[in-house]
């Protein structure tokens, strides 16, 4: 079998010397470009497996030369390009993914780094074969909200244990969505740094299609892909701002996700505003997470009441009793009659399942499966699918 061509281009002398070196030993076979222009053409010439493009370099940047290479190339042929930049700003890297990039990496990188994102690339690219036309098969779409009925109450545990469960054991295609734009604490919870691309920058992309927001989203080991809340507030209220001006932006991300995904799983903040109510208004479903308390009972009633007005139908409110067998005082029985509706599912309580999850960054579902808290959760996840699978016949 022919070695994989890579194709380097970096202006920068001793990026090349230890590029040629690393990836030669590597067994690639490499072949070098000193500037942008250089660069597409010999794309164009070599026809490379991989390009592994700087950002700035004489002549044309690694932006321009990215656009250049894609322009040119034909249907379902696709080089995987790396953006070598010198920064870990977002902003820059999404520059880049716009560009056509397919992933990035800052400078200084160890080699080994770099070869793991070259080999993962080539691999899920098909080694750099033609890739096939797309006869990808359509996905269930469904865009299901969780929200809290009070603060603390397990909203977002138990959205991102559904949203795994989902992934894993029913091998469904899943996004998981941190709506909490102020607070979200998924970056904490599933032990993610600051510097992923989020929210912010799918919501301010004007061109924004299935290609760059599978890029903006950021793939968990267990199986999920991530949109994440804005890494600050003050990039919060840009989200905020930027739904108000045109709420067609929200609507294409969740159209595209649809597309995407069997489940869009979204972890919503107790916020009643126009972003969520926006939220309310595309979700197939509402998971209206409460506990058995009186305080809990009371804002879930304000809940219903705000759902009926706004015209949704009954069954697009669901209500999910978390930590059920924690002693309130309120029983299920109670709890039903004081609001008048059925509660359809419940998770047990455990405390210490629950905490030490949280304190490992590494959620209960993917570690413990199988403790009480992980079977409760997947049987949620997998009445869920039930329910939205035979509605579609599928
Ligand atoms: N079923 C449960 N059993 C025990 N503790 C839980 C359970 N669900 C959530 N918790 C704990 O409750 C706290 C709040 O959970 P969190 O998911 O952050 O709530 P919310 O998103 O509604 O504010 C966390 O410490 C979490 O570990
Ligand atoms: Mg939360």
């Amino acid at each position: 079998m022919a070695a994989t061509k890579v194709l380097v281009i970096d202006d920068d002398l001793n990026i090349q010397r230890v590029l040629v070196f690393t990836l030669k030993q590597e067994g690639f076979e490499v072949h070098v470009a000193s500037d942008g222009q250089a660069g597409v053409e010999m794309a164009a010439s070599i026809a490379p497996d991989l390009v592994l493009m700087d950002v700035a370099m004489p002549r044309l940047d690694g932006y321009a030369a990215t656009q250049q290479i894609r322009a040119a190339e034909k249907a379902g042929r696709r080089v995987p390009i790396i953006m070598l930049t010198a920064e870990a700003d977002v902003e820059q890297r999404v520059k880049g993914l716009r560009a056509g990039a397919d992933d990035d990496i800052v400078k200084p990188f160890h080699p080994l780094e770099l070869i793991a994102r070259i080999k993962a690339l080539l691999a899920r690219s098909g080694g750099g074969q033609e890739r096939k036309p797309n006869a990808e098969k359509a996905t269930l779409g469904r865009l299901a909200c969780f929200y809290g009925a009070k603060g603390g109450v397990g909203t977002t545990t138990i959205a991102i244990n559904t949203a795994i469960a989902l992934a894993g054991r029913l091998k469904r295609k899943t996004a998981l969505v941190d709506a909490n734009l102020q607070f979200g604490d998924m970056r904490v919870f599933l032990d993610l740094g600051l510097d992923s691309s989020s929210i912010v920058n799918a919501i301010s992309e004007p061109d924004l299609d299935a290609d760059l927001l599978k890029k903006l989203m950021v793939s968990h080991h267990a199986g999920m892909q991530l949109l994440l809340a804005p890494p600050n507030p003050e990039s919060a209220d840009l989200v905020v701002e930027r739904q108000r001006a045109d709420p067609r932006a929200l609507s294409n991300i969740l159209a595209l996700m649809r597309k995407a995904y069997d489940y869009t799983v979204v972890d919503m903040a107790k916020s009643i505003d126009d972003f969520n109510l926006q939220l309310f208004d595309e979700a197939d479903v509402i998971f209206v997470v409460m506990t058995a308390d009186l305080s809990c009972l009371k804002n879930v009633r304000l809940v219903i009441e705000t759902m009926e007005s706004l015209g949704y139908e009954r069954g697009k409110i669901q209500l999910v009793l978390n930590r059920s067998n924690a002693f309130t005082g309120i029983n299920v029985d109670n709890a039903e009659s004081a609001l008048g509706r059925r509660i359809g599912y419940q998770v047990i309580n455990e405390y210490r399942g629950a905490i030490s999850a949280l304190n490992s960054g590494e959620p209960f579902m993917s570690s413990r499966p199988d403790g009480p808290l992980g079977q409760s959760v997947s049987k949620f996840a997998t009445e869920l699918d039930a329910k939205f699978a035979t509605e579609l016949g599928s």
